[in-house]
């Protein structure tokens, strides 16, 4: 039977790339999405290109649509054994830390860190039960002088942590289940502004180097793994 992978933010970007060489690899794919044309058409695009792929609503900042997914995948796809935490938001890249207020600060924890906490944490008995793994799509988080979004950042340190800390957790407890992270560096998306320049990589090469990843062999708990295959820190990783 063939593995199935949950991606959220599979409609578009890097997400929609992990979908579809996930898919091309011979996995099944849920793809995650908050809204329902863009989800559908995404699965539609898959579909057409013979990959096994069916539409997941979920959108991080409501817990119902979070709840939702883990009931549909407990008695629809008990099979599942990969979650890849993709969905972000960036917030305002551009304005300075001291200017936000604890509101719009609230607004990107929400999808970049308590919303995949929530389903990572309900996901992690299916997961268990099949071996599974959960990858975290993650960013440096150190001082670096060209990249200093504050609620991007603060929010994906807290994602961060979960990763590190959950997979101490893992070992610790022998659960045969693996967390670990990967930092695809500088791509082309909407993200950003969809940014261009000599360091930027596409969507598409961006997702086949993620999955490139996933798919080693290997066992990578609590490992975070640098676009150019090294192991770094989450302080590492300069763009
Ligand atoms: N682009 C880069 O340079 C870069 C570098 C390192 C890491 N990353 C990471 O790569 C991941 C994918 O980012 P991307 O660059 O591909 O960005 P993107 O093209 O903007 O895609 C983001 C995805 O997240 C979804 N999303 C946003 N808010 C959501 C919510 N509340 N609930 C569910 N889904 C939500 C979006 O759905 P909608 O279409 O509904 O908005 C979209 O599918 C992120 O974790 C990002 O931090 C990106």
């Amino acid at each position: 039977m063939a593995r199935k992978v949950f991606i959220t933010g599979a409609n578009k970007g890097i997400g929609k790339q992990i979908a579809r060489q996930m898919g091309k690899n011979g996995w099944n794919v849920l793809v995650g999405a908050r809204n329902d044309d863009r989800g559908l058409a995404a699965v539609h695009e898959l579909t057409g290109e013979g990959i096994e792929a069916e539409y997941l609503n979920i959108d991080l900042q409501d817990s119902e649509t979070i709840s939702a997914a883990v009931n549909l995948i407990e008695s629809r796809h008990t099979g599942l054994s990969m979650l890849i935490n993709n969905a972000a938001i960036p917030g305002d890249m551009h304005k300075p830390g001291y200017e936000f207020t604890a509101g719009e600060l609230r607004d990107v924890m929400e999808t970049n860190f308590f919303g995949p906490f929530e389903l990572t944490r309900c996901l992690l008995p299916t997961l268990e039960k099949n071996n599974g793994r959960i990858v975290n799509i993650a960013i440096p988080i150190g001082r670096l002088p060209h990249f200093n979004p504050f609620a991007y950042k603060t929010s994906k340190a807290a994602f961060n942590v979960m990763a590190q800390s959950l997979a101490q957790n893992f070992t610790e407890k022998g659960k045969f289940v693996e967390i670990f992270s990967i930092m695809p560096g500088p791509t082309t998306t909407d993200l950003n502004g969809n940014i261009t320049g000599e360091h930027a990589k596409t969507a598409e090469e961006a997702g086949k180097l993620i999955v490139g990843f996933i798919l080693d062999g290997k066992n990578h708990n609590g490992e975070v793994i640098n676009y150019n295959g090294a192991a770094v820190d989450y302080n590492h990783g300069l763009f």
